[in-house]
């Protein structure tokens, strides 16, 4: 199939050559319509699969996004970090691989940082390096029926991220004999002795473990948390630990877990516990199970590094879908796409903290033409767009997608259930679990809703992202209809078309 880069080129071509001899015909075309269901605002790959979030770290105004990418087919395999940059968290651009399994194994998921004092000495003092700490998985030792096939290594860049050089003396942290063993997420702290320290949040069967460093090579373990409590239906995968400063300015720490399977939704999801980290070692505040996103697509999450102090803010970015059917979903020449970017934050409700995760500032800027919806029923402008209302009546309210093709997506609140029915949403049947209704409970008022739709997604966002869902969708054609508004006001629509 033609590429979308040599589609434009041939255009642009054609355009070019017949303007000298005849008047030129303006040529428009939507990116999306190349492709069915190829996402307009959210990044995903221009062909090949990819699965988790990995190495996300700002540098030089740009957000790097690295992921787990088998470029060859679009079904998981030999695992690559693919790598794409935006400035805007809108505007994506995919660069060349960053990472290929070699003889140590496969490239599995981890992070990324900016080494800025050269504490590994790997770059200079006047080029520091960035420094990628990610898994290394043998799969010939897995298929031999080793235990110790997962290993963490490190790679670095010293040119901002254009290239990596794998470290020689890898692996940084060996294997002690444990089949989970991996997705390292490293950030630098000042410790108790008031030096700085880089600590790695590990994956480790049902539990997470923590390993500190000075130099990002050697690795000691500090402590381990999570064994009985949390949710734990499946395996603990791609932990983040991220602080927080509450208004008073206490500080928490928020530890985010995702396990596959034992999700709320079925599947795959993300769990987060809130708490202490003292000395290396991390006490929840209670024992409570907290879901970041109630959707079935939202999976591996976890957030930026060196983002400048001046953002203020904590920017996430999950895999937008599910390990129990992505590999089955009806896309063609790449499979996967990652979540809109959001702020997280914590808020409180009847005395219980409870992590928010709000659409990234930057979504409004791609917000053109916009109308009101006065009357019960709306056409829908393009194949990329955004609701926003407020909720008369945090009780209940209602509101329907529909297309030419019957297909149609309910949104509602029913007491204290927000719920997304997708059962006659278009393409469903490539797996059982697809045609469902996912409901989050909502205890406290709701009093406003965003709704982002792209062409193979929707997410909402209640009370900017007090409570969310994210789910994919394959209507057969695009939504046309929004109907039935029902306990909504102020119902606005913006077409988030590029
Ligand atoms: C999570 C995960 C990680 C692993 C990666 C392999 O989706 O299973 O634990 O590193 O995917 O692709």
């Amino acid at each position: 199939m033609i590429s979308k880069n040599a589609f434009s080129i041939l255009i642009l071509l054609i355009a070019l050559g017949t303007a000298s001899c005849q008047k030129q015909t303006e040529v428009t075309f939507q990116s999306a319509n190349l492709e069915p269901y190829r996402p307009i605002y959210h990044f995903a790959p221009e062909s090949g699969w990819m699965n988790d979030p990995n190495g996300m770290v700002y540098l030089d105004g740009n957000y790097h996004l690295f992921f787990q990418h088998y470029p060859d087919t679009t079904v998981w395999g030999p695992m690559h970090w693919g790598h794409a940059v935006t400035e805007n968290l809108t505007d994506w651009k995919e660069l060349s691989i960053a990472l290929y399994p070699d003889s140590l194994g496969y490239i599995f998921s981890g992070s990324a940082v900016f080494d800025a004092e050269n504490s590994s000495q790997l770059g200079t003092e006047s080029n520091p390096p960035l420094v990628a700490l990610y898994t290394y998985h043998d799969m010939a030792g897995e298929k031999s029926g080793k235990t110790d096939y997962q290993s963490q290594a490190l790679a670095y860049s010293l040119d901002k991220g254009k290239t990596w050089e794998k470290y020689q003396g890898n692996p940084v942290l060996p294997n002690q004999g444990i089949k989970d063993f991996r997705d390292p997420k490293v950030f630098q702290w000042v410790n108790a002795e008031g030096k700085k320290e880089w600590i790695m949040t590990l994956a480790v069967m049902d539990r997470i473990q923590f390993y500190g460093s000075e130099n990002l090579l050697t690795w000691t373990l500090k402590s381990e948390f999570g064994q009985g409590i949390g949710a734990h239906g499946g395996v603990w995968e791609c932990p983040d630990l991220i602080p927080f400063t509450l208004a008073d300015g206490s500080q928490k720490w928020v530890l985010l877990v995702s396990i596959n399977p034992g999700g709320p939704q079925k599947g795959s999801a993300t769990q987060y516990f809130i708490g202490q980290f003292e000395n290396g070692v991390f006490t929840p505040d209670d024992t409570m199970i907290r879901w970041l996103d109630y959707g079935p697509d939202n999976y591996a999450g976890v957030t930026w590094s060196n983002l400048p102090k001046d953002q203020n803010r904590t920017l996430f970015i999950g895999w937008m879908s599910n390990w129990l059917y992505g590999q089955e979903v009806p896309t063609e020449r790449w499979r996967s796409s990652m979540t809109t970017p959001r702020e997280l934050s914590l808020f409180e409700v009847n005395g219980t903290l409870l992590l928010k995760s709000a659409p990234a500032e930057e979504l409004t800027q791609l917000r053109n033409a916009s109308f009101q919806v006065n009357s019960n029923e709306s056409g829908l402008p393009s194949e990329a767009f955004e609701i926003t209302a407020s909720i008369e009546n945090s009780e209940n309210f209602n509101l329907y997608l529909s297309n030419e093709n019957g297909d149609s997506l309910r949104i509602f609140k029913e007491g204290n259930l927000v719920s997304l029915d997708r059962s006659k949403s278009g393409i469903t049947d490539f797996h059982e679990d697809f045609a469902a209704v996912f409901s989050a409970p909502m205890s406290w008022e709701a009093t406003s809703i965003r709704i982002f739709v792209d062409a193979h997604s929707v997410e909402i966002f209640v009370n900017e992202g007090e409570l969310v869902l994210t789910a994919l969708v394959f209507p057969t054609s695009p939504w046309k209809k929004l109907a039935s508004i029902n306990g909504l006001d102020d119902v606005m629509i913006f077409d988030l078309k590029k």
